[in-house]
């Protein structure tokens, strides 16, 4: 599971269009192991319903501060109570009027109360007109709330309800989710560290239109790029080409080459405490790039393949053990053997093997049975887990062996 597993996440729904959004939000939060208290202001419930919430996290949805304890006097300290408990408050969607509520310090609803009781952080996704999210006041109460330490995710630019196009549309979910995670995982055991993760494979060209690549969909490399933000580091992503979403709170160089990698890696492994390579990097490249597009002759075609640069083998010998080196090794036998060499060959501090000829292991899958090969001699054998879930176990992993160097960089 993610960090997000068993944590108390308060989600503040407020009177938006982009209300519907937030029972999508609930019910990714519920699905990741999250308990979810959710409180609807009054605005809220003309645009959704508390039933809809309710269904979604099968526990009491809370709103009208004074109606909800008339009609059940258990919920007369739920004012205090629910942020009391919480370990993150989210406002999806924010309002104008709410984040002016949370910015002065008001407590006259039940979403105000709770904000200002709990001492979580505060995680506020804005949707509104416009002209609402331009104006001074509100562009003063959310400086108000950041100077406080919250996070702010959104708005974007796009559609808006009125038909005009503009600043003010809701963040993408998954961007909320993210800033989520991040909030939960500030002060983490990752804190005040750098981390460079790579992902993805590269692509090598042959022409402008033609390039030799692999099977690589840089979920892997992703997912420990978000683990180990979670974990509480400043994290850069190096990917290759993906068709996956920009992770959240993470600073991505995109890159398409090996040797584009490997300039952009050893570029950010400069002062970083971790280096992840989960990147499937082509080992050869075509010797010779044609400017022009090939074109069909009928007759055989031989490209002549020059080799790439060993990235992590690279990263070892500019800086030796001043970082702490994972790298990954996937394989189609001889595991553990292959492992090992590529352990002691590169440098590193460990090596995540997996075995690709396994279903459900390996390049494009949403799962990964992986061990773990320690320079120690260490053997760490995970279970066949969902993406995320390895890669919340390597990074632990990792972040022993960087906690275990002392230092934090901040
Ligand atoms: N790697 C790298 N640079 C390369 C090739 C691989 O940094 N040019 C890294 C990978 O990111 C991975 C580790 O080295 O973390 C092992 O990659 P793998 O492809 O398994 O190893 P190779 O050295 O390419 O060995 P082979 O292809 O012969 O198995």
């Amino acid at each position: 599971m993610t960090i997000l597993a068993g944590k108390r996440v308060v989600l503040g729904v407020c009177g938006s269009i982009a209300a519907f959004k937030a029972a999508q939000l609930c019910s990714t939060l519920v699905q990741a192991g999250a308990e979810v208290d959710v409180i609807l202001t009054r605005a809220a419930r003309e645009f959704v319903t508390p039933l809809t919430f309710q269904s979604l996290t099968r526990r009491a949805v809370y709103g009208d501060l004074y109606g909800d304890v008339a009609a059940n006097p258990s919920l007369s300290s739920a004012h205090v109570d629910v942020g009391m408990h919480a370990d993150v408050l989210v406002v999806c969607p924010a309002t104008a009027t709410t984040i002016a509520r949370l910015a002065h310090g008001l407590a006259d609803d039940m979403l105000a109360c709770t904000a200002l009781v709990s001492r979580a952080p505060l995680v506020i996704a804005p949707a509104m007109n416009v002209g609402m999210w331009e104006h001074l006041a509100t562009q003063a109460n959310v400086a108000t709330l950041l100077a406080r330490g919250a996070t702010q995710v959104g708005p974007t630019f796009g559609r808006l309800a009125e038909g005009i196009s503009g600043m003010g549309r809701l963040a993408p979910l998954e961007d909320v989710v993210g800033a989520t995670r991040a909030a939960l995982g500030r002060g983490g055991p990752l804190a005040g560290r750098r981390v460079v993760v790579t992902a993805g494979g590269t692509h090598e060209p042959i022409d402008p239109v033609r390039f030799v690549g692999n099977r690589s969909s840089g979920k892997m490399g992703h997912a420990l790029a978000e683990a180990a933000r979670d974990a509480g580091a400043m994290v850069v992503l190096v990917t290759g080409p993906v068709s996956l979403a920009r992770p959240w709170g993470i600073e991505v160089v995109p890159v398409e080459t090996a040797r584009q990698m490997a300039d952009a890696t050893l570029g950010a492994c400069e002062g970083a405490d971790l280096l992840v390579m989960a990147a499937a990097v082509a080992d050869y490249r075509p010797a010779v790039e044609s400017d022009r597009k090939l074109k069909r002759s009928g007759d055989a075609l031989a490209i002549t393949l020059a080799p790439n640069p060993d990235i992590l083998a690279t990263v070892s010998a500019r800086f030796g053990d001043r970082l702490v080196k994972v790298g990954f090794a996937a394989e189609t036998g001889e595991v553990a053997a292959e492992a090992t060499r590529k352990l002691h060959a590169k440098g590193a501090h460990l090596i995540c093997a997996n075995d690709v000829s396994e279903v459900g292991s390996g390049f494009g899958t949403d799962t990964n049975r992986v061990t773990m090969f320690g320079r120690d001699g260490s053997v760490e054998a995970l279970p066949m887990l969902p993406k995320p879930e390895v890669a919340t176990l390597i990074i632990a992993r990792a972040g022993a062996l960087v906690a275990a160097r002392g230092g934090a960089t901040a």
